[in-house]
């Protein structure tokens, strides 16, 4: 029997890529999304990639009739749940409104499934939980909460409200995955990372200096106690991302509790060594100059995701050449994003 899968944020980075591999693995699929952060093309490109017609849901986690709604309609089995605002910067200026979003939202979308007895969750957290860690790579069992923005915090309200919910209630089947940095893009170049405006994440950045829509790179510090003084961080294909979540879903089935995972590769590389990887994949130069650290960065952040490996039996197989190979195909079929 097929499982029937709730995708909140489905519209967008890292959802849109979700569906294609729970489309792929026989899955049937709902989206809701608010459109805050991405263009409904995206899921145009899912579906005709696909083949299959997506039902698509536009609303706010936050509205808890269109969720009552949405959950009457559709036999969801499991909410694979990635809605939220995800800016660093912006949280630190707008903190209501990241605790309102994605505390708030989350909340009210865990009433709704609780009213609807859908209690499978897949949670969207980051390796921010873990703030800046005693060591790398790190583990699941290293401890939370020094985040250093209400981005990081919200992350990790949500997963204590999700460990407060579970022991109310032992039906409940949860996974925390903490994502390291995602980036790269679907083979097919027709989906891919579309920031607004000027993107604050690496990748996005580098991409545009080598698609020509911006002069050179700022590296956010050079002087950090890593191999060539440039921060270090854990990046992990999109796909072997999302292919993790179809994984996760799988577990579950087993039975109830919160399970955590670590979602990266175990390998880290700094940003010199990205914008280079970029050059070479590209083929165009990316020039950069080194400027101050970003406040609240960390030296260095790798995962260890043998707990994936062994419990999961998921591991990322995408390397880096193809995260910039995929990111370039994607960034130069579409040098305006979605509106191209
Ligand atoms: P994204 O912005 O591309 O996707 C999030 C989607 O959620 C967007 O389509 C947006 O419109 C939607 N959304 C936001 N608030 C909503 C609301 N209140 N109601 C309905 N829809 C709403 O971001 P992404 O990179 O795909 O990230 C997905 C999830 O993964 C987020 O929760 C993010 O915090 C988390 N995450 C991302 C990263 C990363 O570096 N990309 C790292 C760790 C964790
Ligand atoms: N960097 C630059 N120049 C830029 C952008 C980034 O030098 O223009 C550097 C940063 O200083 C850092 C590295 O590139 O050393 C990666 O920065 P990102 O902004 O791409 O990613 P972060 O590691 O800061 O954070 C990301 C997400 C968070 C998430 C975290 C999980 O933005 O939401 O990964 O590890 F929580």
């Amino acid at each position: 029997m097929k499982q029937t899968i709730l995708i909140t944020g489905g519209v967008g980075y890292i959802g849109s890529h979700a569906c294609l591999e729970f489309l792929a693995a026989g899955f049937r699929l709902v989206v809701l999304d608010n459109l805050c952060n991405s263009s409904l093309e995206s899921l145009r490109r899912v579906k005709e990639l696909s083949g299959h017609n997506i039902p698509f849901v536009e609303a706010d986690i936050r509205d808890r009739a269109a969720l009552d709604r949405l959950f009457a309609e559709y036999a969801i089995d499991a909410v694979i749940h990635f809605a939220g605002l995800k800016a660093v910067g912006e949280s630190v200026e707008k903190p209501l409104r990241y605790y309102d979003n994605n505390i708030a939202g989350s909340i009210t979308l865990f009433e709704a499934m609780q009213a609807a007895g859908v209690k499978t969750v897949v949670f969207s957290s980051s390796a921010t939980v873990y703030g800046d860690p005693a060591s790398v790579p790190i583990r699941e069992d290293f401890p939370v909460g020094a985040t250093t923005n209400p981005y990081g915090r919200s992350k990790l309200i949500i997963e204590q409200v999700l460990g407060d919910l579970a022991a109310s209630d032992p039906e409940w089947r949860i996974a925390l995955l903490r994502y390291f940095n995602p980036v790269g893009a679907h083979k097919s170049g027709r989906i891919g990372e579309d920031p607004r405006g000027t993107p604050n994440n690496l990748m996005p950045y580098i991409s545009q200096v080598a698609v020509g829509r911006r002069e050179y790179l700022n590296v956010w510090g050079n002087d950090y106690p890593t191999p060539d003084g440039t921060g270090v961080r854990d990046y992990i294909h999109v796909v072997d991302l999302a292919l993790g979540h179809v994984k996760a879903v799988e577990k579950l089935r087993e039975g109830p509790g919160v399970r955590i995972w670590n979602l990266g590769t175990g390998r880290g590389y700094s940003v010199v060594e990205m914008a280079r990887a970029f050059e070479q994949a590209s083929g165009r130069p990316v020039p950069y100059k080194f400027g101050p650290r970003r406040a609240g960065d960390i030296a260095q952040c790798w995962a260890d995701p043998s707990l994936a490996e062994h419990e999961l039996g998921w591991k990322a197989s995408r390397g880096l050449e193809e995260m910039c190979e995929d990111t370039w195909r994607w960034q130069s079929m579409n040098p305006n994003g979605f509106d191209s």
